[in-house]
This record gives C-alpha cells, sequence and structure tokens, in this order.
C-alpha cells in the first residue's frame, strides 16, 4: 500500500462500501488523484484479440459501470479499463446494503444486481470520448425484468459496437435471478448466435473492423461445463474469455467472519486459487492461440504472473483496488517488469502458460 493510501484508507473504511466507492469516482472525476509516474515497458506490450495493449493489466467490470472515468482510470496505469455492466435500461439494483468488506481476507462480497443508469447516458459519455487513445472495453448484459435477455445483449452489441475497443457479454453475475443458465446449452448457443451475428452484421454494414467480442463465465463450473462453454464459444468465433467474475462459494474462508454468510458474490484473495484453476482448465480445453483474460484475486505481482502461468493473455483486478489504492497498478507492473529483470524473462508471453499443468494438478482449493 502506498503511505497516502495507508493514511486515506481508514477514513474510506469509514464510509460505507458504496459511498466510499462513489466518492473515489468523484475524486478520479474531478483530477483529485495525485499524479502517478507510470512505468513504460516495453516487454510488456502484448497484442490479443487484434488489439495492442500498452500493458496486459486492466481494470474489471463494475467498478465504473456507467463510463464515467475510463480516461482517469487509464491514468492510473492500467492498459485497458472495461466499462459496465450495462443494461439497455436504467436500473436500480437490489436494496441497499449490498456490498460488504471483509478486510481479513482482503475480499468482497456484493450483489449489486446490475445498477446502472443504461445504455443511452453510457453511450453519450463513449462517444465524446471515441477518438481519445486508450483500450476502453464495454460490459453489456440483461435488465432484471426483461422478456427477451438475447434481445438486451444484441442491443448491447449495436449501440456500444461504434465506441467500444471491445465487448463483453457478461453471463456471469450472481446476482441477476437466473443470468447464469445463459452459459450453459441451447440458450448460450441462441445467445452467441445472436450476439456474433449483431457483431459482424454492424461491421459489415460500416465496413469497419469486426469489434472483438468476449464472454465472462463464472468461476463456479464442473468439467463438464467447462468443455461444453469451450466449444461453444470455439463454435461461434468468439474472440476470448474473462475466467472469471465472483463466486457464490464461501469454502476456504473462515467461519468466524461478519459478513461471510450475505448473499452474493465474493471477490478477492479468497477467489484467486478457484479463478486460477477455472482459467488453467480453459487453457488446456481451448489449445495454446484461444484469448483469454484471468481475472480474480491479483492484489500483487506474484498472483499476476500466476495467471499468466496459468494461461492468461490478459490480467484484469478491481477488489485489490480497494485494499491497495491507485498506486497499487503500477506497482504490480513495476513487480512484474523487477521479476523479468531477476529471471532473464525478455517478454512477458515467455511466462504464459509455463504453469497450466501444475496449476490443474494443485486442484481448486
Ligand atoms: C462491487 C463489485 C461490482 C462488480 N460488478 C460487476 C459488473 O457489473 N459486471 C461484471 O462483469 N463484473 C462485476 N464485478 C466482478 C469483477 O469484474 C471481477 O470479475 C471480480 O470481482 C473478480 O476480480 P477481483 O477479485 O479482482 O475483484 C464486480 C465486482 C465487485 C467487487
Amino acid at each position: 500500500m502506498s503511505r497516502a493510501y495507508s493514511l486515506a484508507r481508514p477514513l474510506l473504511f469509514r464510509l460505507a462500501p458504496e459511498k466510499a466507492h462513489r466518492l473515489s469516482i468523484q475524486a478520479l472525476k474531478n483530477g483529485l488523484v495525485p499524479r502517478i509516474d507510470v512505468p513504460i515497458d516495453s516487454r510488456l506490450r502484448v497484442s490479443v484479440a487484434g488489439i495492442a495493449f500498452p500493458n496486459p493489466l486492466g481494470l474489471a467490470a463494475g467498478y465504473d459501470k456507467d463510463a464515467e472515468v475510463p480516461d482517469a482510470v487509464l491514468r492510473l496505469g492500467f492498459g485497458f479499463a472495461e466499462v459496465g455492466t450495462l443494461t439497455p435500461q436504467p436500473q436500480r439494483g437490489n436494496p441497499i446494503p449490498r456490498v460488504f468488506r471483509l478486510p481479513e481476507e482482503g475480499a468482497l462480497i456484493n450483489r449489486l444486481g446490475f445498477n446502472n443508469e443504461g445504455h443511452a447516458d453510457a453511450y453519450e459519455r463513449l462517444d465524446a470520448r471515441r477518438r481519445k487513445p486508450g483500450i476502453v472495453g464495454v460490459n453489456i448484459g440483461a435488465n432484471k425484468d426483461s422478456a427477451d435477455r438475447v434481445a438486451d445483449y444484441v442491443a448491447g452489441i449495436s449501440r456500444f459496437e461504434p465506441v467500444a475497443s471491445y465487448l463483453t457479454v457478461n453471463i456471469s453475475s450472481p446476482n441477476t435471478p437466473g443470468l447464469r443458465k445463459l452459459q450453459s446449452g441451447e440458450d448460450l448457443d441462441r445467445l452467441l448466435d445472436a450476439v456474433m451475428a449483431a457483431r459482424n452484421g454492424y461491421a459489415a454494414m460500416t465496413a469497419t473492423p469486426r469489434k472483438p467480442v468476449f464472454v465472462k463465465v463464472a468461476p463456479d463450473l464442473e468439467r463438464d461445463d467447462i468443455a461444453s462453454i469451450a466449444h461453444a464459444v470455439s463454435d461461434h468465433g468468439v474472440d476470448g474469455l474473462i475466467v472469471s467474475n465472483t463466486t457464490i462459494r464461501r469454502e476456504g474462508l473462515r467461519t468466524d467472519l461478519p459478513h461471510r454468510d450475505e448473499a452474493g458474490g465474493l471477490s478477492g484473495r479468497p477467489l484467486f486459487r478457484r479463478s486460477t484453476y477455472v482459467l488453467a482448465a480453459f487453457r488446456r480445453a481451448l489449445g495454446p492461440d484461444f484469448a483469454l483474460i484471468g481475472v480474480g484475486g491479483i492484489d500483487n505481482a506474484a498472483r499476476a504472473i500466476e495467471k499468466i502461468e496459468a494461461g492468461a493473455d490478459l490480467l484484469q483486478m478491481y477488489t485489490g483496488l480497494v485494499y491497495g489504492g491507485w498506486t497499487l497498478p503500477t506497482r504490480i507492473l513495476a513487480d512484474i517488469s523487477q521479476h523479468m529483470d531477476l529471471n532473464g524473462i525478455r517478454h512477458v508471453s515467455e511466462m504464459r502458460c509455463r504453469r497450466t499443468d501444475a496449476i490443474l494438478s494443485a486442484g481448486p482449493g
């Protein structure tokens, strides 16, 4: 943790989690974040799904749901920022309180339920920045009371394709009842048919390059689910998988922790092992060329490196930022560079998949 953040954190943590979150968005919006020297290391540049990323570490969805601060987020050193989840209609989400800190574990539980201002406002903000540099992905979802969820995803693709660097189809939030059913069987096929057709149709109509489509999955998948999702995403020409969203499991968490049994998705350090295992399982199922984005419990360089060694091309984090502060991304990047210096590694991709098999043998924890 930086010194400034070690002073600020106790004050922020006296606020309810959502108040602290709102305050941090306002600070980013108003330029109140101290200038951060972002290390630039050409060994960290990666090209994934046709996009050239300055470094592989991105901000995960859920922090900047309404695309209020993507450029300020990029100035923290992130190689890319993902906004959303955005649903067609604005929606309030579940009743407050719905976010809980578990500081002893470096974790959060949330059951926000896709609270967001809807497509129109976010589109306007993204349209206003579309000529700026910086990679900004848009994560799309379905309204809770939608009569046709597939149509909501198609609407998200059509709306944001012109302004997004890539699109993420989020079918793994545990907080919209029934949403995760879209991860399996015919539901998944029907969804992927529709979203890929919408993506390809827009690109053909406007004679512009196709924007990559990533699918974001849950960590709570069994071996058969992993095999069938891998099959479906390759069949439909999906460009990448984001592994993973939050978990509904609580195994491995101390039983005496306050908030442990709150309903919702658990993120942060306790998610690391399972999400990394599922990432490795997808790497094995999909082979070496498929793009994988590793998310879940990254809060230092060692964990970032382990995700890459499991098979990740790109990384994302959210909860680590809550506990580690705004300088964490640059510290993680600097520490990855130092690890490469010490071990004679010439490019970050040399570490990719080095330990897929070992991580699979160790199990999901
Ligand atoms: C408060 C909160 C809100 C989130 N909202 C979203 C969301 O809207 N869409 C989404 O795809 N993931 C959402 N996530 C999941 C994160 O993007 C990420 O997949 C997960 O937290 C694991 O990464 P982490 O351990 O680094 O936080 C949210 C996570 C948290 C903690």
